[in-house]
């Protein structure tokens, strides 16, 4: 149980102010939010600006791998070139690729091609050819600061049909996006996203989503596109979690890879398109931490 905050007491954000004149009337919003029925952030999913500007920090360096690879992939190339540029890019950036080791991941970076739908092991036998689709998904650890973002490219030219996927899955993360805003909820946001890609003829995986993410890789909550308006988190500013729907061509079932047990495919074999970015709740909508 922990100890009740006195009204002149410092506040538990770290401001320096008193907790009267800080988040006292935010907590009490809260909780008036989650009588009424609703699931709401507890503390620890509320960052401090001191902790928001050291994500900031990490995800300089997420974008800045991410846009060197953009710069650097090219047909011919295989995914472990990719999985050396980030490593190196990063490292010399003083940051530390967060999918390293992480539950056992070999890699430095997730590379998935086609009909992978997400955790695509990089290796020098998946070599790009010209009308691939591939989503690099890059995460960075900056003293203990986590961002995570991704893209998908196009190399050479590619289908119409894989083209309109790549293009509708980017704007799956806007749609999302409108939705994100303090006082409402992650289900707005995963509506959105939902009827987008429906509305497009595309289906959304069910098992995977997004997360949290700041002071570890994954925290709470769990971020569903597959949700409804008005439910699942309430939306507070100083949370920060990804927006990363993956998008199906075809069926939406999935399978992993059990040789081994990280990639996911699609079910029925066709395309599936991924962007990912970290935002930031504020006071009076979102930032894009990472993209
Ligand atoms: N970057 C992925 C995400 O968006 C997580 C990859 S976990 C890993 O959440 F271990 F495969 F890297
Ligand atoms: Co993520």
């Amino acid at each position: 149980m922990a100890k009740k905050i006195g009204r002149n007491d410092p506040c538990w954000c770290g401001s320096g102010r008193k907790y009267k004149t800080c988040h006292q009337a935010f907590d009490e919003k809260i909780l008036r939010i989650s009588e009424e029925g609703h699931i709401v952030p507890d503390r620890s999913m509320i960052k401090t600006p001191d902790q928001i500007s050291g994500i900031r920090e990490s995800a300089k360096i997420n974008i800045a791998v991410l846009d060197y690879i953009a710069e650097n992939i090219k047909a011919g190339m295989n995914t472990e070139e990719i999985n050396r540029m980030v490593y190196e890019k990063t490292t010399r950036m003083g940051g530390f690729p967060a999918p390293l080791n992480y539950n056992g991941y070999p890699k430095s970076v997730c590379t998935s091609l086609n009909n992978q739908v997400c955790h695509g092991i990089p290796s020098e036998k998946v070599i790009l050819k010209e009308g691939d689709i591939l989503n690099v998904d890059i995460s960075t650890i900056l003293n203990g600061y986590f961002s995570d973002s991704s893209r998908m490219f196009c190399i050479g030219e590619v289908s119409e049909e894989k083209r309109r996927l790549v293009e509708t899955a980017r704007q799956c993360i806007y749609e999302g996006l409108k939705e994100v805003k303090p006082w409402g909820f992650l289900g707005d946001m995963g509506q959105a996203v939902h009827d987008y890609a429906y509305a497009h003829g595309y289906t959304v995986v069910r098992e995977i989503g997004g997360h949290g993410v700041g002071l570890e890789f994954h925290e709470d909550p769990w971020v569903s596109y597959n949700s409804t308006r008005g439910t699942e988190m309430l939306m507070a500013p100083g949370m920060i979690f990804t927006i990363e729907p993956m998008i199906n061509m075809g069926r939406v079932e999935i399978y992993i890879d059990d040789s081994n047990g990280w990639t996911a495919y699609t079910e029925d074999g066709l395309p599936s398109a991924q962007w990912e970015v970290q935002v930031l709740v504020t006071e009076d909508g979102y930032e894009i931490i990472s993209y």
